[in-house]
């Protein structure tokens, strides 16, 4: 509708610029730029690069942003960024950036957290998240089950991985089988060509004496290293790697626990609706199996499409977008850039 808010969402938490607009619920425009390959050479992102990359990439996309809404700066009502948590370099160019643009432009300003963002981009496509709502946040720099009352008041932390990353433990594997940076997409793609069921990898905190003190952590570094055990094995043997096979067998251990996890989270909270968010919510198999599980239980599951699901700027918007519906004040101009902003923040107070 054209009477509903017109915010401009900043996002350069890590690797990926983006600037996304949208109206309510609709979004009008996604520009991304990407320092990936930048990075790719050194097997994972690079801080420095990474920010030096925004401050490249930010002012021409912003403009394709509003060439692509068809608007100009003055029309925009509230301008939200990514104020953490996050590389504390990449974050600053961000920061600063929307500072500069709200001060120019005279438009409220939200520091806005870039998890909550991942929860939130999902209303772009499916519409208003039902609430209470279970939020899987899977990607390079987190793994994390959340318990969303009300998205724009805070969210509840269950769990989180207590080592790496889902979308962390993909690129670790990825790189010792050669299959490159990021290691996701790759692993994806290989995996459609091996067996799952060829190799018992362990499920991390899984075993009854850790449901008990980790019922909704996880754990990704044993099962890192087992794939490097068994790689090496065959290795020595003189044997070929059966890189699909590993592959596959790798991807259905981390699907198989981020998948069970999440249903047990919204079992034991009584709820109905899982929002599947980050870099790894990409996974075709993850979407597959936490479908298949959830329906036996009546829940329905919301993963947004893969571009949504990745690190871009219609997120931060979109979240910037409920916050302004439901009337929470605007931060303060000298908002930070907070590298380790907890959960329980999903905005800066004003
Ligand atoms: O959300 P995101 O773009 O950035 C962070 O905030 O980290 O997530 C990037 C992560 C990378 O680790 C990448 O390997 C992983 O998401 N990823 C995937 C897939 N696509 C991206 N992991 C598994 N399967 C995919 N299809
Ligand atoms: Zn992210």
């Amino acid at each position: 509708m054209a009477d509903e808010p017109l915010v401009l969402g900043i996002e350069t938490s890590c690797d990926e610029t983006g600037i996304g607009i949208v109206r309510g619920h609709t979004l009008l425009a996604d520009a991304l730029a990407s320092s990936v390959d930048q990075h790719a050479r050194f097997g994972g992102v690079v801080p420095e690069v990474a920010s030096r990359a925004h401050l490249e990439a930010l002012v021409p996309t912003m403009q394709r942003a509003l060439d692509e809404a068809k608007v100009t700066l003055a029309d925009i009502d509230a301008i939200a960024v990514t104020s953490g948590p996050g590389l504390a370099g990449a974050l600053l160019v961000g920061v600063a950036a929307a500072k500069g643009y709200a001060l120019a432009a005279d438009k409220p300003i939200y520091g806005v957290n870039h998890l909550a963002a991942h929860v939130a981009v999902d209303t772009l496509e499916h519409g208003p998240l039902p609430e209470p709502a279970i939020a899987m946040l899977v990607s390079g720099g987190h793994s994390s089950l959340l318990l969303v009352d009300d998205l724009t008041n805070g969210v509840t932390p269950l769990g989180a991985t207590i080592d790496d990353a889902a979308g962390e433990a993909f690129d670790k594997v990825a790189r010792l089988l050669g299959l490159g940076f990021p290691g996701g997409p790759v692993i994806d793609r290989t995996a459609r060509d091996g067996d799952p069921a060829s190799i018992a990898f362990p499920r991390g905190l899984t075993a009854p004496k850790d449901l008990v003190a980790h019922r909704f952590d996880f754990s990704f570094s044993g099962l890192k290293t087992a794939v490097a055990r068994w790689v090496e094995a065959r290795e020595r043997a003189g044997e070929p790697v059966p890189i699909a096979d590993v592959s596959a067998s790798f991807q259905e251990a981390v699907c198989d626990v981020l998948t069970a996890k999440a249903i047990e989270a919204c079992r034991t909270n009584g709820v109905r609706t899982l929002v599947i968010g980050g870099g790894v919510a990409a996974n075709s198999r993850l979407r597959v199996l936490a479908e298949e599980r959830a329906a036996r239980h009546g829940i329905e599951v919301r993963v947004p499409r893969p571009q949504l699901c990745t690190d871009n700027g219609a997120m931060v918007a979109a979240l910037g977008s409920r916050l302004v519906a439901a009337g929470v004040a605007p931060s303060r101009l000298d908002l930070p850039a907070d590298s380790a902003m907890p959960l329980t923040a999903v905005s800066v107070a004003g």
